[in-house]
């Protein structure tokens, strides 16, 4: 059998248990998509945001992408956001990264990786603007996790900069933004980062016409 077959006997394995489970698992689904989350995660295998927060198929809407980045000119990002936010009414935006993050490792080398420079580039400008402090670490996986918690902070900033995000919290007092960093050496979430709904930013990146 090839790798690929067993996914999809997996599938009809897993379709079958569920309905075993509750007959109206699946119908129920079809009609209603009413998540309280956004996620916004890594693309790493190894944080599937579902099953390390023990959440079902419909209660997470979910965004992940290499080191989990908010860029401001990223349509697909946007278009996530925008739909989550007005349409789904999210309550919460998670950012969730994780220690050992290779998108973060690589970005604080000075390797040439080809087209994924252009994403990293926005990791180089978050240590740019803490290099006091995560230079200072002198032990370099501390180093790393601690530019893994900045970005993550750096990153829920970006969600709240958004129009989309402004106007919601104007209007609806939601959603409010968590900073998550995943460890993958025990599956604990550890929060780092919190901003409120309204809470208020620097006032250059504040709309005044929402
Ligand atoms: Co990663």
């Amino acid at each position: 059998m090839k790798s690929y077959e067993k996914l999809l006997l997996e599938n009809k394995a897993w379709a079958k248990e569920k309905v075993t489970d509750d007959p109206e698992y699946f119908s129920r689904l079809v009609n209603l998509q009413t998540p309280e989350f956004l996620w916004i995660g890594c693309s790493d295998s190894r944080v599937p945001a579902n099953e390390i927060t023990g959440t079902q198929p419909g209660e997470i809407f979910v965004h992940r992408n290499i080191a989990n980045m908010v860029v401001n000119t990223d349509l697909n990002l946007l278009s996530v956001l925008s739909y989550a936010v007005e349409t789904l009414k999210v309550k919460h935006i998670i950012v969730c990264g994780h220690y050992g993050c290779g998108g973060v490792k690589a970005a604080m080398t000075n390797h040439n990786l080809g087209i994924i420079n252009k994403w990293l580039r926005n990791i180089k400008d978050v240590h740019r603007f803490h290099r006091a402090e995560v230079d200072s670490i002198q032990h370099e996986d501390q180093r790393l996790n601690r530019m893994i918690e900045l970005n993550v902070m750096e990153q829920v900033m970006n969600l709240a900069k958004t129009s989309i995000v402004q106007k919601a919290w104007k209007h609806n007092n939601m959603p409010h933004l968590h900073g998550w960093v995943y460890d993958l050496h025990d599956g604990i979430i550890n929060p780092v980062f919190e901003m409120a709904a309204g809470t208020h930013i620097d006032p250059i990146y504040e709309f005044d016409d929402l």
